[in-house]
């Protein structure tokens, strides 16, 4: 039985194509900035994201993170969603490496920050108790409300409230391509109000390892030196840029384009499960409505949703279906579409979820209704 893991579109493998390029790269020491297929790769980024330059790190965590310490030094404060991957998966890494406080907002269904709380939630600097205010970060799509694309318009806007104070405006655009194919604009736009992004590759783009960092020279040689710290100084590492430089090729050589597959099986996820008795709206800012759950709120490639069941078993039956989904925070589950994933894959996973949940004990027979899965199915990367 082919198994079909919807935990995350991190689990995607290299294309053939990407790993005859890892075989064949040209590399260096990175170090001394020799690699010439990590220079490419990171001038092509550059290009593509509207920026000066772009370094080349391991993760998506560590790009956040010497983001934070390029741009801001200890006691300083970052103003973020208070359900974003900065604050609540990177382990803190604001505040044990870098040093700095975050000042978190609720974000609201749409993924976005409230601009009047934004430019509330500045300190004063002239007040020797208060934390001086940084960095503002968003989250672009935004996980947590299931995926939202933030428009070039918004994230201009807060880039606005944020440079008016003196401030960088940061955007954790681990999906920022997925934002890009969704709102038919390109990553440029979305990225160029921004003083940095991070962009993740080895997500719905499919390569094994790796994100980048984008920004002014300046700030990209911070960043260098960040990384440096971190230990991210890698070496020949052109074998894994080489799969980075196929994935940001133009069109459908490359893997952007193609996202807007992944966006279409989530829809239909969505709309399968929609359909099924037990399927209901996942709350809170995912979809705030009561009710069936709304495929209208996909957007891009994660589905979250709630059941009225006990979620452990259905989790643990689908599993033993070959179906791997994920325990998502505040007791929901989410599938997120990738590359390898077909139509055909998605509606066996919606008749499995059929019968998981008629086979599933109603949610007032179990002792606990939230139970998360003993398995080892979490994940909120
Ligand atoms: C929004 C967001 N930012 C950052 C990251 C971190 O990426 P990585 O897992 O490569 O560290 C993730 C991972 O899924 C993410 O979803």
């Amino acid at each position: 039985m082919d198994l079909i893991d919807l935990r995350s579109d991190t689990v995607t493998r290299p294309t053939p194509e990407m790993r005859r390029a890892m075989a064949e790269a040209e590399v260096g020491d990175d170090v001394f900035g020799d690699d010439p297929t990590v220079n490419a790769l990171q001038e092509r980024a550059a290009e593509l994201l509207g920026k000066e330059a772009a370094l080349f790190v391991a993760s998506g965590a560590m790009g956040n993170l010497v983001a934070q310490l390029a741009h801001l030094g200890r006691g300083q404060e970052t103003i973020a969603g208070s359900e974003s991957h900065l604050i609540d998966d990177e382990a803190a890494g604001h505040a044990v490496v870098v040093g700095t406080s975050i000042r978190a907002l609720r974000e609201r269904p749409d993924g976005t920050l409230d601009l009047d709380e934004i430019v509330g939630a500045f300190r004063d600097p002239l007040d020797v108790h208060e934390p001086i205010t940084g960095l503002v970060a968003l989250e672009n799509t935004n996980g947590h409300s299931m995926g939202q694309p933030l428009t070039a318009e918004y994230t201009r806007q807060v880039a606005r409230i944020a440079h008016d104070r003196g401030v960088p405006l940061h955007v954790d655009g681990a999906r920022l391509w997925n934002a890009a194919i969704a709102l038919g604009v390109t990553p440029g736009d979305l990225a160029g109000p921004a003083d940095s992004v991070m962009c993740c590759l080895s997500k719905g783009l499919a390569c094994p390892v790796g994100s980048i960092v984008a920004g002014s020279r300046d700030f990209v040689w911070r960043a260098r030196r960040a990384r440096k710290l971190v230990g991210g100084g890698m070496r020949q590492v052109g074998i894994v840029a080489a799969a980075g430089l196929v994935a940001l090729r133009d069109g459908d050589a490359g893997m952007i384009t193609r996202l807007a597959d992944d966006h279409a099986n989530a829809r239909r996820l969505a709309e399968g499960l929609a359909a099924l008795p037990g399927v209901v709206s996942p709350g809170g800012i995912a979809q705030p409505a009561a009710g069936p759950l709304d495929p209208a709120r996909v957007r891009t490639n994660f589905v979250i949703f709630g059941i009225q069941r006990d979620r452990a078993a259905v989790l643990d039956d689908l599993k033993a279906r070959g179906i791997l989904l994920n325990a998502y925070p505040h007791g929901t589950i989410r599938a997120v579409t990738h590359y390898g994933i077909t139509a055909a894959d998605i509606d066996r996973v919606i008749a499995a979820v059929a019968a998981a949940l008629r086979a599933a004990p109603a949610i007032h027979d179990v002792d606990a209704p939230t139970a998360t899965s003993p398995t080892s199915t979490r994940s909120r990367d």
